[in-house]
């Protein structure tokens, strides 16, 4: 008997020829969002990177960095793994590929918000990655690019989670 060999994981910023795979994997929550982000990839702040499992796109996450709310910027958002490709090391990637991002953008760290109610998976992933909860929370998930745009039916709290990028 033996193993299967194992996909090889990957993560890079995207490009226009991901969309198709983005947009037929969106949710009807987040429908149409990676094209808005990656038109705003286009004119900075915000960065788009994909996970990849060989050649397939598996997922998405995007970095905000604009600085108007300086207490969570860099911010990570919208990590989402399709269905079919977790539990193979996507998410793992891609956050890391987000750090590395933000670092070379000179942040010395890196926040996000997660819910455990709508997020349990994600949070024994960012632990193992590094995180901590800084103990503040906040009562909103932004989906969208303008914050407050998009109305929630919903809003659920949210912990606020920070990873140090600097190596002493
Ligand atoms: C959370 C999510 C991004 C994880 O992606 P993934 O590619 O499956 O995660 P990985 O394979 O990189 O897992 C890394 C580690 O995280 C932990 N983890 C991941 N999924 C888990 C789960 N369902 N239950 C418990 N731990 C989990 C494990 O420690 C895992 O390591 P292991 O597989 O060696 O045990 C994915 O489940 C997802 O997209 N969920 C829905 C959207 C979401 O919650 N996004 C986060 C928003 S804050």
């Amino acid at each position: 008997m033996s193993d299967s060999p194992k996909t090889a994981v990957a993560a890079r910023l995207a490009t226009r020829d991901d969309l198709p795979t983005l947009e037929a994997n969106e949710t009807e929550k987040t429908r149409g969002l990676s094209a808005t982000y990656l038109d705003e990839q286009d004119k900075g702040d915000f960065y788009v990177v994909v996970g990849l499992l060989g050649d397939e796109v598996g997922g998405r996450v995007i970095l905000d960095c604009r600085d108007d709310d300086a207490v969570l910027t860099p911010e990570m958002k919208l990590l989402w793994v399709f269905p079919q490709a977790r539990r193979q090391g996507l998410g793992a990637a891609m956050t890391q590929e987000l750090e590395k991002l933000a670092r070379s953008l000179d942040y010395d760290e890196i926040f996000l918000g997660v819910s455990a109610d709508n997020n349990p998976a994600a949070i024994p992933m960012y632990v193992s990655l590094g995180y901590t909860p800084t103990g503040d929370h906040r009562n909103a998930v932004n989906l969208s690019v303008i914050d407050g745009s998009q109305a929630q039916e919903e809003d659920p709290t949210e912990a606020i989670f920070r990873k140090s990028l600097r190596v002493r």
